[in-house]
Order: structure tokens, then C-alpha cells, then sequence
């Protein structure tokens, strides 16, 4: 069975089904992504979310405050649904081909991940005995990124007759919307207006513009049926091109759809450069584009694909997640990874502490490039971030919104939202694990090292010294079930790190050619920089003598325990079902906090305090939030709880593929999707990427007879490779590092081999 490969047989029509479906197999490319929807449509008791999209295209949209206190926001941005050219209707001897009508003999659809494509198969017969046989190839190309193609075959099996093909372009849209659930809330109205529609050299073409944000899109399709002349009617919003053909009984007929997709963000006369752009692609062999994302798809996944022995469908699910990271993460610094990835338009296609987290992680250590604009792109922002200090009464430093597309805040309801001040920390920390990777320092002078230092002055304006302690109160941590509080371990842990870094960082730019200029420019002085490690050094973390645990905060302990045996399995997720009051006055969490605390900063802990601290904070987790129980599992491995570790890994693991959490309709969950990367490798690998370099415990669950991931470290790449006896570890170029293995230190030159350690604490 190949791995690469997912595959739905016979599927099913029921309306649940479809809409999951048509987030599983989408298309996407980081430029752009496109919904699975059916080309020939559906009843019109059918609720679908038809939907195209581009990283970081969007539109200001209102945020209604029923009370308008200062500063709350009243405007966001919202991801836009752009025009739609999946549209495609077949007639056969008159009667239009429907999933829903005539008789559908068998059908299929696949995934295919090497080749980055996905496939419709369908046998239908009409009402009146005609049988064919349909084949829809979609690609949302990773090397012209501007480009989605269709490819629609059609093989009559049982007559010759007259075959009709209508392809539309659709310029009037709008966004999909929900009232009754707050993540999918938006209010639906059109935001993109049409200000130009016309057909040239065979060419549909339409423009639209957004109604606030000053963004123009094009869309451009060009159809190709062999030689054949499609006829062309326009309308004000839409054009569709007709082609009629003679079909023979078992000769094949292929259609080719190019939709290409273009923006004024990335491009300064976008009708222009989009209609070259799609001369070139059209004017390239198809099996050149198709031959070209095979190769993309090959580099990445030798580069990076992470191997699981024993356990097929984990296997599967492991790669259907690398895949879709890929997909949805922007190349460049224009965009970033919506929590939805591009699948969907759950949370509004906004960028949140995920991508620092969940997903930089995986580029961190595999795609630099991709890594690099990542961080560029909160640079690109940090302005925004300033202006939001602002906002929020801070004299100093940078805040980075909690959510956004172009940089400012777009959270609604800010007690769990823009108090989640973590994201300043989460920023921070991945542009010094991208330091500690690569010990790039032209990046760091180039915005790392900036983002390090207003950040670091936003905490030393939040924070404040009491009995000689440094406080941070008022902010929310990673659990949203605990909002506005006093110390949160996570919040003060991560600040510390910033603040020393950002001090460290200042320290070895200050020595390094042009150093001098660098801090004159950025107006750091040494005074300031000792403020910085002062308030580190006496930053306030809570700790609980009687239970020997770190506190989520100052007051966590105060509270009632919830208690989740007792709860009822219809009131989950709880933010559906409890007032957010009702909430916040247990101790009850959302997600990993302090236990995600624990493993990004472990050594800022005894192994026994974040024992002791996990099984504490395992009894009232939800994980009601898609980004906990990843961090649970790398936890469960860390302290030798290996099959809970494989539990929980198989959560995430399978997260969206068996829709665990009943909305992977709306999209996937990209930050997940990078959780399980890191469940294998910080998990079961236990590496870890500190300023002392790079270790790893490898702990081995009983289900697999091994699995095996690369790292890219510094100049070298690494490949480890854990069995049920040893771990390998192959240095497949570059040049040799010290590793730490169960914390014994080695020379790695070429291969190294350690036999593998039993940590069984269960
Ligand atoms: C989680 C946040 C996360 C957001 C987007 C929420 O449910 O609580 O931590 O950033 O989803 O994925």
C-alpha cells in the first residue's frame, strides 16, 4: 500500500461527509488554496463552503463592540473567499452530469502526495443508459505558485453522442459564515467588487478590488479542449465558455482549466503580470508542470519526511500532516499559516502564536527559506506591533497581535485575545531557535535581532518590580479557559528568555562588524541591557510548596478543581457549552500551559516539579484546543511514559483525517498538523535545540518497529533512526557535530550508533 497515497472509495453523498471532504482533499499551495468542491455543483438543498484563497489576501472588516470601551478593536480582517473557477458542467446527450442524478457505477477520490495532486474518479450512467467514465486531476501548483489547474477526462463507455462542456468563472462571491459557532463567526457580506470582466485572446479576465483594504485580485482562466473553439458569453459577473464535442465510445477527451491567480501585494500591475504569467505556464507541456511538482514534492519529502514503521495508518496521517504544512505555509513574507491553513475560513484565515510554536519548528530545522520569511514577516509588521504597545498604554517595545493577516490586532474578545501578551515570547523564541539552528547572524542583524529587542522592552514596560520580584499581571497564557491573570508561569517564563536573549543578542551584534552603528540605530545602551537581565534573573515564577508544582499563575491554586470525570461528554468542547465566568473560576485548562512551559523551557525546572506538575494539570486538561495534546505527548515521552506518549500522539496524529474535533470542515488545523512533527521528534526523539547544542533521548513506543526523521542543523544534515534496539544517527552531509545522546556526549563524523535506553515510568 502506498503510504503517499489517501484514498476514499465509493464516497459517500451525505452532506456531512461532502463538507469534510472538501477540506481533506483541497488543494493548496501556501499562494493559494481551493476548496474540494464537486465542478458540477450540488442540489440546491446542499450547504457547501465553496471557497478560493490567497495567503494574506484580505479585507477590514467591521468588529461590532457592543460596548466601546477605549481601544477595543473595531475592525479586523478577514481572509476572502476570491473568484471561483472550479466550476465545470457536463452534458451528455443533453442531461447535465450530476453526482445526485442518474446513476453514479463507482467513484473515488485520492490524495496523491508525491505528486501533489488530487483525483475525482467517477463511472455514471444518464437516465437514458449513457455510460462514462470521469477523471478530475486538480493541482495547485508549489512551483508556479500563482497557478491551480483541472484537468477533466471523460471517456464515453457505451455510446457516441454529443458531449457539452460549460466552464465558468465566477466573480461574485462571498465568505462562508456561521453564527452559532464563535470560530467560524464572521458576518457575511461581499467585500470583493468587480471592476473589470472581459474575455481576451481566449482569455477570461476579471479584476476586483476589496472594499477597504485597497487590494486588488485578478483571476485569469484559459480553457483548453484539444483543438476545439469554445464559444464565449460574458456577463456582468461571469463568463463561461461552451464546448461541444463528438464524443466516441472509449476515446478519451481531455479539458484543461488554468485559473491563475494574482495580487497587488505581490505585484505592481497584477492584470499585467498575471496575463504573462499565465502565457508562460500555458505555453510549458502540461506533463512539464506535472513532471515539475513531482520533483518539488521529491526534494521535500527527502528532505524531510518523517518515517513510521509498524503502523499504517499513523503513517499515512503523519504524511497527509507534513504535506499540508507544506501546502499551507506562504513562501514568502507577504503571507503566513492561517490556523485553517489555506482549506478553509475557520478563525478568518488569521496567523496566530501557532506558526512560532507549532509550525516553525518544522521549518526551522527543514526549510530554512520558508523559516526566514516566517520571521520576516513579523518584522514586516512590527510596526503594527509598536502602534498596538501603544494602543495598549505601553510606553516602549512592540506587542504583536494575537491574531491578524496584515499585522494588526484582530481579536474580538480581548480577555482571550490581546491579553494573550505570550505571543510577544513566542515570536522571540523561535527567532532564537532559528539563531540557534543556523547561528545566522547577518538574519539576526538583518530583523531577528530588533524583534528580540521590542519585544523585550514591551515585558519591561508590562512588568513591574514588587518585594523585588518582577511581575507580569493582566495577561492570559495558553489556556483560554483562564483568562486576565497575575504571573502566568508560561507568559514570565518566556519573557525571561526573551529578555536574556534580547540582551545576549545586543551583546554579540555590539562585538560584531558594524555592531556599533547597529546599536546606535536601535538606541540600546548597556544601561539597557542590564535591565533586561535584572528583570530575567528576578522574574516571578510561581511555585506551590504543597504540591510541589508550578501554578498557571498566581491565583490557579485558589480555585475549584472541575472535575472532568463527571462531565458529560455532550458539554465538550466547554467554551461551547459554559460562560466564559463560569470558566475562569475553575482550575480547568483548555490546553497545555505550563506543561507546554515545561517542555519548550525545560531546564528552567527539577525533573521532579514538571512530574509532578504533568500529572497535575493532565486531570483537569480538556484539550478542547487541537494544540494540546501534541504537547502532552512529548511530555508523556520526556518522563518515560511511552505508551501515553503513542496515545496521545495518535490524537493529534489523526486529528482531521477522522475529524476528531467535528470542525475540520471549516479547515484543517495546521498548528496540530506541526504538533505531530513535533510529537515524533521532540516526543519520541526527544531532541531538543538548545544554545548548548543539540540531544536527544529517543524512547520507542511498543506499537512501531521504529521510525526515523532529519534535522538540519548549523551546515549538517542529520538523519536519526531509532529501532526497537538502537538509535542510528547518519550525518548525510555537511560537517560533523557533537551531539548529546541520554546526555552523554559524541563527536558524530559519519555514523553513530547507541543502544537504546528503557524510561519506563509507567
Ligand atoms: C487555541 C489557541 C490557538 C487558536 C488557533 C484556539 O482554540 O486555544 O491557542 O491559537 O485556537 O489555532
Amino acid at each position: 500500500m502506498d503510504q503517499f497515497i489517501y484514498q476514499k472509495e465509493d464516497f459517500s453523498l451525505d452532506q456531512k461527509e461532502l463538507i469534510l471532504e472538501e477540506t481533506i482533499f483541497h488543494n493548496a499551495n501556501g499562494y493559494l488554496g481551493v476548496r474540494a468542491n464537486f465542478e458540477e455543483g450540488y442540489p440546491d438543498t446542499y450547504k457547501t463552503i465553496r471557497g478560493t484563497y490567497i495567503n494574506g489576501v484580505y479585507d477590514f472588516t467591521p468588529m461590532n463592540q457592543a460596548e466601546k470601551l477605549h481601544g477595543l478593536i473595531e475592525e479586523k480582517q478577514t481572509i476572502l473567499n476570491v473568484a471561483d473557477t472550479q466550476e465545470i458542467l457536463l452534458y451528455i446527450e443533453g442531461q447535465r452530469f450530476s453526482m445526485f442524478e442518474g446513476t453514479v457505477l463507482g467513484s473515488n477520490r485520492i490524495l496523491d502526495m508525491k505528486k501533489g495532486i488530487t483525483i475525482r474518479n467517477i463511472i455514471w450512467e444518464s437516465d437514458k443508459g449513457h455510460r462514462i467514465e470521469i477523471k478530475i486531476t486538480r493541482m495547485a501548483s508549489f512551483v508556479f505558485q500563482h497557478l491551480f489547474l483541472i484537468n477533466y477526462e471523460m471517456r464515453p463507455l457505451n455510446f457516441d453522442g454529443e458531449i457539452e462542456i460549460v466552464s465558468a468563472h465566477k466573480g461574485k462571491v462571498s465568505n462562508f459564515f456561521d453564527p452559532s459557532d464563535p470560530r467560524v463567526a464572521g458576518e457575511t457580506f461581499e467585500y470583493l467588487h468587480l471592476s473589470d470582466v472581459k474575455v481576451e485572446d481566449d482569455i477570461s479576465i476579471m479584476t476586483a478590488e476589496t472594499s477597504k483594504s485597497g487590494i486588488q485580485i485578478c483571476s485569469l482562466v484559459k480553457n483548453q479542449l484539444e483543438s476545439t473553439v469554445g464559444r464565449f458569453v460574458q456577463k456582468e459577473t461571469e463568463v463561461t465558455q461552451t464546448f461541444t464535442v463528438r464524443a466516441q465510445k472509449g476515446k478519451k477527451i481531455s479539458f484543461y482549466k488554468y485559473t491563475v491567480l494574482g495580487d497587488s501585494i505581490r505585484s505592481a500591475d497584477v492584470q499585467k503580470e498575471m496575463k504573462q504569467y499565465l502565457k508562460d505556464v500555458v505555453s510549458r507541456p502540461v506533463f512539464e508542470l506535472y513532471e515539475r511538482q513531482e520533483v518539488y514534492l521529491k526534494d521535500f519529502w527527502n528532505n524531510s519526511a518523517l518515517e513510521v514503521e509498524g503502523d499504517e495508518d499513523l503513517q499515512k496521517a503523519v504524511y497527509y500532516n507534513q504535506y499540508q504544512l507544506l501546502s499551507s505555509v506562504s513562501k514568502d513574507a507577504y503571507g503566513n499559516i492561517a490556523a485553517k491553513g489555506l482549506s478553509g475560513e475557520g478563525y478568518e484565515g488569521h496567523y496566530f502564536w501557532d506558526t512560532e510554536m507549532y509550525l516553525q519548528p518544522f521549518f526551522v530545522l527543514n526549510e530554512r527559506e520558508i523559516s526566514k520569511n516566517l520571521i520576516r514577516f513579523r518584522y514586516r509588521t512590527l510596526e503594527f506591533a509598536k502602534d498596538n504597545a501603544r494602543e495598549l498604554g505601553h510606553s516602549q517595545g512592540a506587542l504583536y497581535p494575537w491574531r491578524t493577516i496584515m499585522g494588526k490586532e484582530c481579536s474580538g474578545y480581548f480577555p482571550s485575545g490581546t491579553a494573550a501578551y505570550h505571543i510577544n515570547g513566542d515570536v522571540a523564541y523561535s527567532v532564537v531557535a532559528y539563531y540557534l539552528a543556523t547561528k545566522d547572524l547577518e538574519f539576526m542583524k538583518e530583523c531577528g535581532a530588533e524583534i528580540l529587542l521590542e519585544t523585550a522592552r514591551l515585558w519591561m514596560d508590562a512588568g513591574n518590580y514588587y518585594q523585588g520580584k518582577f511581575h507580569i499581571n493582566e495577561v492570559t497564557g495558553p489556556d483560554e479557559y483562564t483568562c486576565m491573570v497575575n504571573n502566568n508561569y508560561y507568559t514570565n517564563l518566556l519573557a525571561q528568555y526573551n529578555l536574556r536573549w534580547a540582551a545576549k543578542m545586543v551583546r554579540i551584534l555590539s562585538t560584531a562588524e558594524t555592531g556599533e552603528q547597529w546599536c546606535a540605530k536601535m538606541h540600546i545602551t548597556e544601561e539597557e541591557c542590564r535591565s533586561f537581565e535584572e528583570a530575567a534573573d528576578n522574574m516571578m515564577l510561581p511555585y506551590d510548596e504543597e504540591t510541589g508544582i508550578n501554578p498557571q499563575d498566581d491565583s490557579f491554586m485558589q480555585k475549584k478543581r472541575w472535575d472532568l470525570e463527571k462531565t458529560p461528554s455532550e458539554m465538550f468542547p466547554l467554551l461551547m457549552n459554559c460562560h466564559p465566568l463560569n470558566l475562569y473560576r475553575y482550575q480547568i485548562c483548555k490546553q497545555a500551559d505550563t506543561v507546554m512551559a515545561h517542555f519548550i523551557l525545560e531546564d528552567a525546572q527539577d525533573i521532579d516539579t514538571i512530574r509532578r506538575s504533568y500529572d497535575y494539570y493532565e486531570k483537569i486538561t480538556t484539550h478542547d484546543s487541537s494544540l494540546s495534546t501534541c504537547i502532552f505527548s512529548i511530555m508523556a515521552a520526556r518522563l518515560g511514559m511511552t505508551q501515553k506518549a503513542y496515545d496521545y500522539f495518535g490524537e493529534s496524529a489523526k486529528l482531521d483525517l477522522f475529524n476528531t474535533h467535528k470542525n475540520t470542515k471549516d479547515g484543517i488545523h495546521t498548528a496540530n498538523m506541526g504538533g505531530t512533527y513535533m510529537a515524533i521528534v521532540y516526543g519520541f526523539g526527544g531532541f531538543r535545540l538548545k544554545e548548548e547544542g543539540i540531544s536527544f533521548r529517543p524512547v520507542m513506543p511498543k506499537a512501531w518497529n521504529g521510525y526515523s526523521f532529519k534535522i538540519l542543523f548549523e551546515d549538517s544534515k542529520i538523519l536519526v533512526r531509532v529501532d526497537k534496539k538502537q538509535c542510528e544517527f547518519i550525518l548525510e552531509n555537511g560537517s560533523g557535530k557533537e551531539i548529546s545522546v541520554y546526555d552523554e556526549k559524541y563527536f558524530l563524523v559519519r555514523n553513530l550508533a547507541v543502544s537504546l535506553k528503557e524510561n519506563n515510568a509507567e
